[in-house]
């Protein structure tokens, strides 16, 4: 049997919660339920999740291993679909999303930030950046290399931009896909473990990168993790129970 809980832990000063409160819910989850159907049975991982989060909102989503935090990420971005119940993100019910419209709205709407990086290796940062748009670029009402470099120098990075991933560190690969989901605008940038594969120190700087793009754009930020420390900085908790 395994819920999501959410929890205040953190009391920010009054003005940022206020403001967030203002702000709105930017998504809704209602009811929601997932179940995994194997050869060999059926695996029940979430069940009857409800949850709202706020535009502008930082929330940490901590659980046991195997409890479903990836699973929910998933079913966020639509990468996956719920068995029952709803997602809403802003107006867009993203539970009935499959397919073509599912991969619309996760190049429209979200950001993606994973453990692993997964930057192509043989691309400079500049171009990691701007790959998920290049092949919209002609539609564009905007300069993709422009925009992919001034994310770059956001995150510190701007004076690598033609390294490929084997000529970054670990914490730098990490900082290009945090630009790379970016690079849409993303209403909402879901990250799961996103220092589990760093270094304290350079995990803390990472984190450090996220929560500066979250405050300064008001970018909404869900990242899941382990690590108690991160789940402190957060301005919620939601707990995913096994
Ligand atoms: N595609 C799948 N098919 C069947 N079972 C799955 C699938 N993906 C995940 N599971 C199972 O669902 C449960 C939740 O997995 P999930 O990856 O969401 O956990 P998690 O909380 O992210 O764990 P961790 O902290 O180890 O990353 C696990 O028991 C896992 O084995
Ligand atoms: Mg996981």
């Amino acid at each position: 049997m395994e819920q999501a809980q959410d929890s205040t832990t953190k009391q920010d000063s009054t003005t940022k919660q206020e403001i967030i409160q203002k702000n709105g819910p930017i998504l809704r989850v209602k009811d929601m339920s997932k179940t995994y159907k194997t050869p060999t049975g059926s695996v029940s991982v979430l069940q009857h999740v409800n949850f709202e989060v706020q535009q502008g909102e930082y929330i940490a989503i901590t659980g046991s291993s195997g409890s479903g935090k990836t699973t929910l990420l998933m079913l966020l971005g639509a990468l996956d679909t719920p068995d029952n119940g709803e997602i809403w993100l802003d107006t867009t019910a993203v539970h009935t999303l499959r397919g073509v419209a599912a991969a619309d709205f996760r190049r429209e709407k979200v950001g993606f930030v994973f453990q692993l990086f997964y930057l192509l290796p043989t691309m400079t940062a500049l171009e990691n950046v701007m790959a998920p748009l290049l092949p919209y670029s002609r539609k564009l009402d905007f300069n993709l290399k422009k925009r992919a470099q001034v994310l770059l120098e956001r995150v510190g990075l701007g004076d690598r931009l033609d390294h490929p991933p084997t000529r970054l560190s670990g914490g730098e690969q990490q900082r290009v896909a945090i630009a790379r989901a970016l690079i849409n605008q993303p209403r909402v940038l879901l990250a799961d473990e996103p220092t589990g594969n760093l270094d304290p120190k350079t995990g803390t700087e990472v984190l450090h990168v996220l929560r500066e793009l979250q405050e300064s754009g008001n970018q909404t930020l869900i990242i899941v993790t382990h690590d108690p420390e991160i789940a402190r900085t957060a301005d919620r908790h939601i707990q995913v129970q096994q």
